[in-house]
């Protein structure tokens, strides 16, 4: 299902302007990451999209879910559609979890509430949700309550939740920022490959430029409540147009934390621009071959610098060396770190 958020505006009780004229749209099917520092209305823009605003804010303006109009439509129907249709990922799943309810009832609650399952059936789709996000011991697991879990288990509850009913849309506000770098990658790697399997339509709500690299294609950049740019991930890496956007691939540099993902289109999808993101620059990764083609990137270049490795061995590729580059020529970060493998990085 494609988004389409037009002209939303949401002020607060006192009148103080939380998001500003914000215009923004993802396809069906797309992965958007949403970036920009503390404050700047990230999560407001995804409350805004699913009407769940803090008490006393107003937000005006239009969202289309596949061309229908969500904003400002009754609770009732705002209900329906979330959890089926939307689904949301927090940022802290103990915030969104109860604490007193085991978790296979947990996920077993919108199975029932939307899909009509009865126990039975919402316990087998429980046990094939934990397996989807790649929990062993289910049983353990559906059993266990949301504090006898470790985080990383608790984030993909929490996915397996978001998955539940097969929504067409998630948003994933900040899933990761809780999970130490091992485990984070992990999740991150599972959610993009769940998301790509199922079809499902992305948003990737984050501060942290590389994070968003690994999950999404195009990008919204935000400030003080306004969308200051909107661009594919490539691009706004190779070649951003606002000096936030620099300053924000500047930052992600200095603390030498290359971003690595693959291409998700393969070779020969591009728009013949030349477009080539390849951070596993060995051989072994499966889905890109070594090298992939971003497609409607004018120029990007983003390769890694450093070793033979695959995704599996964890040896070398991952975030561990890259250049970016701008439309071919002009170099906008070039940046060589050594090459090695990610348990001997120091992040
Ligand atoms: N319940 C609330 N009542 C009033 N203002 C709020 C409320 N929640 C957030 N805000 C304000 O709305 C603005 C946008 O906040 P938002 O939570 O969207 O930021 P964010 O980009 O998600 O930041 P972070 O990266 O820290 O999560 C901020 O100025 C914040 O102070
Ligand atoms: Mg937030």
């Amino acid at each position: 299902m494609s988004l389409v958020v037009k002209n939303v505006n949401v002020v607060t009780s006192s009148g103080r302007e939380i998001l500003k004229n914000c215009s923004w749209e993802v396809e069906s099917g797309g992965r958007l990451g949403i970036i920009g520092e503390s404050g700047s209305g990230k999560s407001m823009s995804a409350l805004a999209v699913l009407g769940l605003l803090p008490e006393g804010m107003k937000a005006t303006g239009s969202v289309l879910l596949d061309g229908e109009e969500i904003l400002g439509v009754a609770d009732a129907r705002l209900r329906r559609i979330r959890g089926s249709k939307i689904a949301m990922v927090f940022q802290e799943p103990l915030t969104a979890l109860d604490p007193l309810m085991k978790v296979g009832r947990q996920i077993a609650g919108p199975l029932k509430l939307h899909r009509g399952l009865d126990k039975k059936a919402a316990a087998v789709r429980v046990t094939e949700l934990l397996k989807m996000v790649a929990l062993d011991e289910t049983e353990r697991i559906a059993g266990s309550f949301p504090w006898q879990l470790s985080g990383g288990q608790r984030q993909r509850v929490a996915l397996a939740m978001a998955l539940a009913c097969e929504p067409d849309v998630i948003i994933a506000d900040e899933p990761t920022t809780a999970l130490d770098a091992t485990v984070q990658a992990d999740v991150l790697e599972l959610l993009a490959s769940l998301v790509e399997r199922l079809g499902t339509t992305l948003i990737f709500i984050s501060h942290d430029l590389p994070v968003i690299a690994k999950v999404a294609d195009d990008l919204i950049v935000m400030r003080h409540g306004e969308v200051v740019e909107q661009t594919t991930v490539a691009l706004g890496l190779s070649a951003p147009e606002q000096e936030y956007t620099k300053h924000l691939i500047q930052s992600a540099v200095e603390v030498n934390y290359i971003p690595g993902r693959s291409a998700r289109r393969g070779v020969g999808e591009g728009d013949g621009a030349g477009g080539v993101m390849d951070d596993r620059a060995g051989a072994g990764d499966a889905r890109t071959g070594g090298s992939g083609t971003v497609s409607g990137s004018a120029g990007a270049v983003w390769t890694g610098s450093s070793g033979a490795g695959s995704d599996s061995a964890g040896a070398g590729g991952n975030r561990t060396g890259g250049s970016v580059r701008g439309r071919g020529e002009g170099v906008v970060v070039d940046k060589e770190t050594d090459a090695g493998s990610e348990g001997e990085s120091d992040e």
